[in-house]
Protein backbone atom coordinates (compact mmCIF):
# COMPACT_ATOMS: atom_id res chain seq x y z
CA UNK A 1 0.00 0.00 0.00
CA UNK A 2 1.62 3.42 -0.90
CA UNK A 3 1.67 5.77 1.73
CA UNK A 4 0.52 9.49 1.08
CA UNK A 5 3.31 12.06 2.49
CA UNK A 6 2.44 14.24 5.18
CA UNK A 7 2.35 17.64 5.05
CA UNK A 8 6.01 18.34 5.77
CA UNK A 9 7.33 15.77 2.81
CA UNK A 10 7.20 15.67 -0.59
CA UNK A 11 8.07 13.93 -3.61
CA UNK A 12 10.09 16.19 -5.88
CA UNK A 13 10.22 14.52 -8.98
CA UNK A 14 13.16 16.33 -10.82
CA UNK A 15 16.12 16.33 -8.19
CA UNK A 16 19.11 17.46 -9.72
CA UNK A 17 22.44 16.25 -8.15
CA UNK A 18 25.04 19.41 -9.07
CA UNK A 19 28.08 16.63 -8.71
CA UNK A 20 26.81 14.14 -11.16
CA UNK A 21 24.43 16.19 -13.20
CA UNK A 22 21.76 13.57 -12.50
CA UNK A 23 18.23 14.22 -12.11
CA UNK A 24 15.72 11.48 -10.52
CA UNK A 25 12.49 11.39 -8.75
CA UNK A 26 13.16 11.57 -4.62
CA UNK A 27 11.41 12.16 -1.70
CA UNK A 28 12.28 15.05 0.78
CA UNK A 29 11.76 15.27 3.96
CA UNK A 30 11.63 18.48 6.05
CA UNK A 31 12.50 19.17 9.61
CA UNK A 32 12.32 22.60 10.85
CA UNK A 33 12.74 26.23 9.55
CA UNK A 34 15.90 27.19 9.84
CA UNK A 35 15.85 30.89 8.31
CA UNK A 36 13.44 33.37 6.50
CA UNK A 37 15.15 36.88 4.31
CA UNK A 38 13.58 38.47 1.43
CA UNK A 39 12.70 36.15 -0.60
CA UNK A 40 12.05 33.47 0.73
CA UNK A 41 12.52 30.49 4.13
CA UNK A 42 15.14 28.01 4.02
CA UNK A 43 14.01 24.97 5.88
CA UNK A 44 16.79 21.65 6.94
CA UNK A 45 15.80 18.70 4.97
CA UNK A 46 16.97 14.95 4.33
CA UNK A 47 16.17 13.93 0.91
CA UNK A 48 16.10 10.03 -0.05
CA UNK A 49 15.73 8.27 -3.78
CA UNK A 50 14.33 5.00 -2.01
CA UNK A 51 13.00 5.27 1.35
CA UNK A 52 15.96 3.56 2.22
CA UNK A 53 19.35 5.59 1.99
CA UNK A 54 19.03 9.18 3.02
CA UNK A 55 20.71 12.35 2.58
CA UNK A 56 21.37 14.91 4.42
CA UNK A 57 20.95 17.28 6.58
CA UNK A 58 20.75 20.22 3.97
CA UNK A 59 19.71 23.59 4.03
CA UNK A 60 17.00 23.96 1.49
CA UNK A 61 16.28 27.61 0.11
CA UNK A 62 13.33 28.04 -1.42
CA UNK A 63 12.88 31.22 -3.54
CA UNK A 64 10.06 31.78 -5.97
CA UNK A 65 11.00 30.50 -9.36
CA UNK A 66 11.94 32.87 -12.09
CA UNK A 67 9.92 32.29 -15.41
CA UNK A 68 11.38 34.74 -18.05
CA UNK A 69 15.27 34.98 -16.86
CA UNK A 70 18.19 32.53 -14.77
CA UNK A 71 18.20 32.18 -11.18
CA UNK A 72 21.93 33.87 -11.17
CA UNK A 73 21.86 32.54 -7.29
CA UNK A 74 21.59 29.28 -8.86
CA UNK A 75 23.82 29.88 -11.81
CA UNK A 76 26.78 30.94 -9.37
CA UNK A 77 26.06 28.55 -6.75
CA UNK A 78 26.50 25.49 -9.51
CA UNK A 79 29.67 26.73 -10.59
CA UNK A 80 31.25 28.31 -7.09
CA UNK A 81 33.55 25.12 -5.34
CA UNK A 82 35.45 26.86 -2.75
CA UNK A 83 36.15 25.40 0.60
CA UNK A 84 34.61 29.15 2.24
CA UNK A 85 31.48 29.08 -0.01
CA UNK A 86 28.75 27.15 0.93
CA UNK A 87 28.58 23.73 -1.40
CA UNK A 88 25.33 23.16 -3.46
CA UNK A 89 24.19 19.38 -3.26
CA UNK A 90 21.03 19.51 -5.05
CA UNK A 91 18.16 21.67 -6.99
CA UNK A 92 14.59 21.29 -8.42
CA UNK A 93 11.88 23.00 -8.73
CA UNK A 94 8.44 22.38 -6.99
CA UNK A 95 4.78 23.75 -6.37
CA UNK A 96 4.02 24.89 -3.09
CA UNK A 97 0.59 23.12 -1.97
CA UNK A 98 0.17 26.60 -0.17
CA UNK A 99 -0.20 29.22 -2.76
CA UNK A 100 0.48 26.50 -5.94
CA UNK A 101 3.30 28.94 -7.18
CA UNK A 102 6.84 26.98 -8.62
CA UNK A 103 9.79 27.47 -6.68
CA UNK A 104 13.47 27.04 -6.82
CA UNK A 105 15.10 24.89 -4.56
CA UNK A 106 18.22 24.77 -3.41
CA UNK A 107 19.32 21.90 -0.99
CA UNK A 108 23.12 23.15 0.22
CA UNK A 109 25.39 22.02 2.92
CA UNK A 110 24.04 22.64 6.36
CA UNK A 111 25.89 24.66 8.78
CA UNK A 112 25.06 25.06 12.38
CA UNK A 113 24.59 28.96 12.55
CA UNK A 114 25.17 32.28 11.11
CA UNK A 115 28.16 34.23 11.92
CA UNK A 116 25.65 36.90 12.94
CA UNK A 117 24.46 34.33 15.66
CA UNK A 118 27.78 34.16 16.89
CA UNK A 119 28.30 37.09 17.57
CA UNK A 120 24.75 38.09 19.13
CA UNK A 121 25.88 35.51 21.47
CA UNK A 122 28.74 36.99 22.46
CA UNK A 123 27.53 40.42 22.74
CA UNK A 124 24.57 39.91 24.34
CA UNK A 125 26.40 38.00 27.28
CA UNK A 126 28.77 40.81 27.69
CA UNK A 127 31.59 39.13 26.06
CA UNK A 128 34.23 39.83 23.31
CA UNK A 129 34.32 37.29 20.44
CA UNK A 130 38.17 35.66 21.45
CA UNK A 131 40.40 37.63 19.17
CA UNK A 132 41.82 34.33 17.18
CA UNK A 133 38.31 33.25 16.34
CA UNK A 134 38.33 37.28 14.70
CA UNK A 135 41.13 36.35 12.52
CA UNK A 136 39.94 32.96 11.93
CA UNK A 137 36.81 33.87 10.46
CA UNK A 138 37.87 37.54 8.93
CA UNK A 139 40.38 35.34 7.14
CA UNK A 140 38.14 32.40 5.83
CA UNK A 141 35.93 35.45 4.42
CA UNK A 142 38.84 37.27 2.32
CA UNK A 143 39.58 33.18 1.20
CA UNK A 144 36.40 33.33 -0.35
CA UNK A 145 36.30 36.02 -1.27
CA UNK A 146 39.64 35.64 -3.23
CA UNK A 147 38.13 32.68 -5.27
CA UNK A 148 34.82 34.66 -6.14
CA UNK A 149 36.09 37.85 -6.83
CA UNK A 150 39.06 36.27 -9.16
CA UNK A 151 35.85 34.72 -10.63
CA UNK A 152 34.75 37.69 -11.65
CA UNK A 153 31.57 37.30 -8.92
CA UNK A 154 30.90 40.03 -6.67
CA UNK A 155 28.55 38.96 -3.55
CA UNK A 156 27.10 42.13 -2.89
CA UNK A 157 25.36 41.40 0.05
CA UNK A 158 28.10 40.67 2.85
CA UNK A 159 26.91 41.03 6.00
CA UNK A 160 26.98 38.65 9.66
CA UNK A 161 23.45 37.13 8.72
CA UNK A 162 25.07 35.57 5.13
CA UNK A 163 28.51 34.14 6.44
CA UNK A 164 27.56 30.71 8.30
CA UNK A 165 29.80 29.41 11.04
CA UNK A 166 30.60 25.80 12.60
CA UNK A 167 32.07 27.10 15.76
CA UNK A 168 33.02 23.44 17.31
CA UNK A 169 35.29 23.53 13.69
CA UNK A 170 36.22 26.78 13.08
CA UNK A 171 35.13 26.46 9.89
CA UNK A 172 33.03 29.31 8.02
CA UNK A 173 31.35 29.46 4.61
CA UNK A 174 30.02 32.34 2.95
CA UNK A 175 26.10 31.90 1.56
CA UNK A 176 23.62 33.52 0.11
CA UNK A 177 24.07 34.54 -2.90
CA UNK A 178 20.76 35.87 -3.86
CA UNK A 179 22.20 39.18 -4.62
CA UNK A 180 25.75 37.77 -6.47
CA UNK A 181 26.72 39.06 -10.11
CA UNK A 182 29.04 38.51 -12.27
CA UNK A 183 30.61 42.02 -12.95
CA UNK A 184 31.93 42.72 -16.41
CA UNK A 185 34.15 45.44 -16.98
CA UNK A 186 32.54 48.79 -18.17
CA UNK A 187 28.98 47.38 -17.64
CA UNK A 188 26.92 49.81 -14.99
CA UNK A 189 25.39 47.53 -12.43
CA UNK A 190 22.44 48.87 -9.94
CA UNK A 191 24.02 50.78 -6.90
CA UNK A 192 21.03 49.92 -4.83
CA UNK A 193 22.73 46.79 -3.08
CA UNK A 194 23.88 45.70 -0.24
CA UNK A 195 22.18 45.81 3.18
CA UNK A 196 22.98 49.41 4.35
CA UNK A 197 24.84 49.29 7.92
CA UNK A 198 27.28 47.12 5.12
CA UNK A 199 27.19 49.10 2.14
CA UNK A 200 30.89 50.91 0.68
CA UNK A 201 30.65 54.52 0.75
CA UNK A 202 30.82 54.45 -3.48
CA UNK A 203 27.23 52.83 -3.26
CA UNK A 204 25.84 55.26 -1.04
CA UNK A 205 27.07 57.81 -3.38
CA UNK A 206 25.01 56.03 -6.27
CA UNK A 207 28.34 54.48 -8.18
CA UNK A 208 27.51 51.93 -10.86
CA UNK A 209 30.46 51.16 -12.18
CA UNK A 210 31.67 49.67 -8.82
CA UNK A 211 33.78 47.05 -8.50
CA UNK A 212 34.27 43.63 -6.46
CA UNK A 213 35.83 46.18 -3.85
CA UNK A 214 32.18 46.72 -2.11
CA UNK A 215 32.50 43.27 -0.84
CA UNK A 216 36.40 44.40 0.85
CA UNK A 217 34.24 46.80 2.66
CA UNK A 218 31.78 44.53 4.14
CA UNK A 219 34.60 42.80 4.96
CA UNK A 220 35.89 45.06 6.99
CA UNK A 221 32.44 46.18 8.44
CA UNK A 222 32.26 41.97 9.55
CA UNK A 223 35.48 42.16 11.03
CA UNK A 224 34.77 45.35 13.02
CA UNK A 225 31.44 43.69 14.07
CA UNK A 226 33.01 40.79 15.48
CA UNK A 227 35.52 43.04 17.23
CA UNK A 228 33.18 45.58 18.47
CA UNK A 229 30.07 43.21 18.93
CA UNK A 230 27.65 45.34 16.82
CA UNK A 231 27.32 46.42 14.12
CA UNK A 232 30.26 49.60 13.07
CA UNK A 233 28.53 51.83 11.20
CA UNK A 234 24.55 52.31 12.19
CA UNK A 235 22.86 55.09 9.37
CA UNK A 236 19.34 55.09 10.75
CA UNK A 237 18.43 55.72 6.99
CA UNK A 238 20.22 55.55 3.51
CA UNK A 239 22.32 59.10 3.32
CA UNK A 240 23.11 59.05 7.29
CA UNK A 241 24.38 56.29 6.64
CA UNK A 242 27.74 58.20 4.90
CA UNK A 243 27.61 60.54 8.16
CA UNK A 244 28.47 57.25 10.65
CA UNK A 245 31.38 56.76 7.89
CA UNK A 246 32.31 60.69 7.90
CA UNK A 247 32.06 60.22 11.68
CA UNK A 248 35.56 57.14 11.57
CA UNK A 249 37.21 57.94 8.21
CA UNK A 250 36.27 61.89 7.90
CA UNK A 251 34.43 63.48 4.73
CA UNK A 252 34.58 61.67 1.65
CA UNK A 253 37.08 63.94 -0.65
CA UNK A 254 36.20 65.31 -4.03
CA UNK A 255 37.98 62.87 -6.20
CA UNK A 256 36.35 59.89 -4.35
CA UNK A 257 33.10 62.03 -5.21
CA UNK A 258 34.58 62.62 -8.86
CA UNK A 259 35.23 58.86 -9.53
CA UNK A 260 32.19 57.15 -8.03
CA UNK A 261 29.56 59.36 -8.96
CA UNK A 262 30.13 63.49 -10.44
CA UNK A 263 26.53 64.19 -10.10
CA UNK A 264 25.60 63.54 -6.54
CA UNK A 265 24.09 65.86 -4.79
CA UNK A 266 23.70 64.99 -1.31
CA UNK A 267 24.98 65.52 2.13
CA UNK A 268 28.66 65.69 2.26
CA UNK A 269 29.26 65.79 6.01
CA UNK A 270 32.30 67.95 5.93
CA UNK A 271 32.14 69.87 8.90
CA UNK A 272 34.24 67.88 11.26
CA UNK A 273 32.10 64.90 13.35
CA UNK A 274 35.10 63.93 15.52
CA UNK A 275 37.93 64.85 16.81
CA UNK A 276 41.92 63.60 16.64
CA UNK A 277 43.43 61.61 13.71
CA UNK A 278 42.10 58.59 11.93
CA UNK A 279 44.39 56.24 13.59
CA UNK A 280 43.51 57.66 16.82
CA UNK A 281 39.69 57.21 15.97
CA UNK A 282 40.81 53.51 14.63
CA UNK A 283 43.01 52.73 17.91
CA UNK A 284 39.86 54.04 19.98
CA UNK A 285 36.99 51.41 18.49
CA UNK A 286 39.59 49.18 17.69
CA UNK A 287 42.45 48.90 19.84
CA UNK A 288 41.22 45.20 21.18
CA UNK A 289 42.11 43.90 18.25
CA UNK A 290 46.16 45.07 18.55
CA UNK A 291 48.59 47.18 16.12
CA UNK A 292 48.10 44.82 13.35
CA UNK A 293 44.49 44.38 13.70
CA UNK A 294 44.27 48.15 13.41
CA UNK A 295 46.44 48.55 10.64
CA UNK A 296 44.36 45.78 8.91
CA UNK A 297 40.80 47.41 9.50
CA UNK A 298 42.33 50.75 8.13
CA UNK A 299 43.31 49.33 5.36
CA UNK A 300 40.07 48.26 4.47
CA UNK A 301 38.00 50.83 5.41
CA UNK A 302 39.12 53.42 3.53
CA UNK A 303 37.09 55.48 0.82
CA UNK A 304 38.66 54.80 -2.32
CA UNK A 305 37.77 51.36 -3.80
CA UNK A 306 41.18 50.74 -5.38
CA UNK A 307 42.99 51.69 -2.43
CA UNK A 308 41.06 48.93 -0.24
CA UNK A 309 42.97 45.90 -0.21
CA UNK A 310 42.81 43.16 -2.31
CA UNK A 311 41.89 40.01 -0.47
CA UNK A 312 45.38 38.71 -1.65
CA UNK A 313 46.74 41.69 0.37
CA UNK A 314 44.46 40.64 3.03
CA UNK A 315 45.69 36.98 3.71
CA UNK A 316 49.13 38.05 3.58
CA UNK A 317 48.46 40.58 6.39
CA UNK A 318 50.65 40.17 9.68
CA UNK A 319 47.26 40.18 11.59
CA UNK A 320 47.04 36.49 10.91
CA UNK A 321 50.57 35.58 11.66
CA UNK A 322 48.72 33.69 14.81
CA UNK A 323 46.89 31.39 12.34
CA UNK A 324 50.20 30.49 10.48
CA UNK A 325 52.04 29.45 13.67
CA UNK A 326 49.65 28.20 16.32
CA UNK A 327 47.98 25.39 14.81
CA UNK A 328 45.13 25.17 17.56
CA UNK A 329 42.31 27.39 18.73
CA UNK A 330 39.64 26.63 21.85
CA UNK A 331 36.13 26.63 20.19
CA UNK A 332 33.64 28.06 22.45
CA UNK A 333 32.67 26.22 25.46
CA UNK A 334 35.74 24.02 24.60
CA UNK A 335 38.24 24.00 27.60
CA UNK A 336 40.67 21.98 25.53
CA UNK A 337 42.13 23.44 22.10
CA UNK A 338 41.13 22.37 18.77
CA UNK A 339 43.33 21.83 15.40
CA UNK A 340 42.67 24.77 13.58
CA UNK A 341 40.71 23.40 10.38
CA UNK A 342 42.78 23.50 6.86
CA UNK A 343 43.09 27.13 6.09
CA UNK A 344 46.08 26.88 3.20
CA UNK A 345 45.43 24.12 1.44
CA UNK A 346 45.26 26.53 -1.76
CA UNK A 347 44.56 24.98 -4.96
CA UNK A 348 46.64 25.78 -8.25
CA UNK A 349 43.98 28.81 -9.17
CA UNK A 350 44.32 29.86 -5.72
CA UNK A 351 47.94 30.10 -6.21
CA UNK A 352 47.85 32.36 -9.21
CA UNK A 353 46.15 34.62 -8.02
CA UNK A 354 47.74 35.07 -5.41
CA UNK A 355 51.15 35.03 -6.77
CA UNK A 356 54.49 37.00 -5.87
CA UNK A 357 52.60 37.36 -2.63
CA UNK A 358 52.91 33.10 -1.74
CA UNK A 359 55.49 33.51 0.55
CA UNK A 360 53.31 36.32 2.97
CA UNK A 361 50.34 34.49 2.79
CA UNK A 362 51.93 30.72 3.40
CA UNK A 363 52.72 29.17 6.59
CA UNK A 364 56.72 29.00 6.82
CA UNK A 365 57.73 25.61 8.39
N1 LIG B 1 23.46 26.33 4.21
C1 LIG B 1 22.88 26.82 5.31
N2 LIG B 1 23.07 26.25 6.51
C2 LIG B 1 22.47 26.75 7.60
N3 LIG B 1 21.66 27.82 7.62
C3 LIG B 1 21.43 28.45 6.46
C4 LIG B 1 22.03 27.99 5.25
N4 LIG B 1 21.64 28.81 4.24
C5 LIG B 1 20.85 29.74 4.81
N5 LIG B 1 20.71 29.54 6.14
C6 LIG B 1 19.91 30.35 7.09
O1 LIG B 1 18.83 30.96 6.41
C7 LIG B 1 18.97 32.39 6.42
C8 LIG B 1 18.48 32.95 5.10
O2 LIG B 1 19.22 32.40 4.01
P1 LIG B 1 19.82 33.34 2.88
O3 LIG B 1 20.46 32.49 1.84
O4 LIG B 1 20.66 34.38 3.54
O5 LIG B 1 18.47 33.94 2.27
P2 LIG B 1 17.91 35.43 2.10
O6 LIG B 1 18.20 35.79 0.68
O7 LIG B 1 16.46 35.26 2.34
O8 LIG B 1 18.60 36.32 3.09
C9 LIG B 1 20.46 32.63 6.71
O9 LIG B 1 20.69 33.89 7.29
C10 LIG B 1 20.74 31.48 7.66
O10 LIG B 1 20.24 31.79 8.95
MG1 LIG C 1 20.59 36.45 3.58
Amino acid sequence: MSQTPRQDQFIANDVTSNSSNTTRPMLVKEYKKIGHGAFGTVVQAFLTPDNNKWYGPFAIKKVPAQTEYKSRELEILRIAEHPNVVKLEYFFTHVSPQDNKVYQHLAMECLPETLQFEIHRYASNKLELPLKHTKLYTYQVARGMLYLHALGICHRDVKPSNVLVDPNTGVLKICDFGSAKKLEQNQPSISYICSRFYRAPELIVGCTQYTTQIDIWGLGCVMGEMLIGKAVFQGQEPLLQLREISKLLGPPDKKFLFFSNPSYDGPLFSKPLFTGTVKERFEKHFGQAGSDGVDLMMKILTYEPERRLSPRRILAHPFFDDLKKERYFFPRGHTQPKCLPELFDFTPFEMQVIGELAPEVQPQE
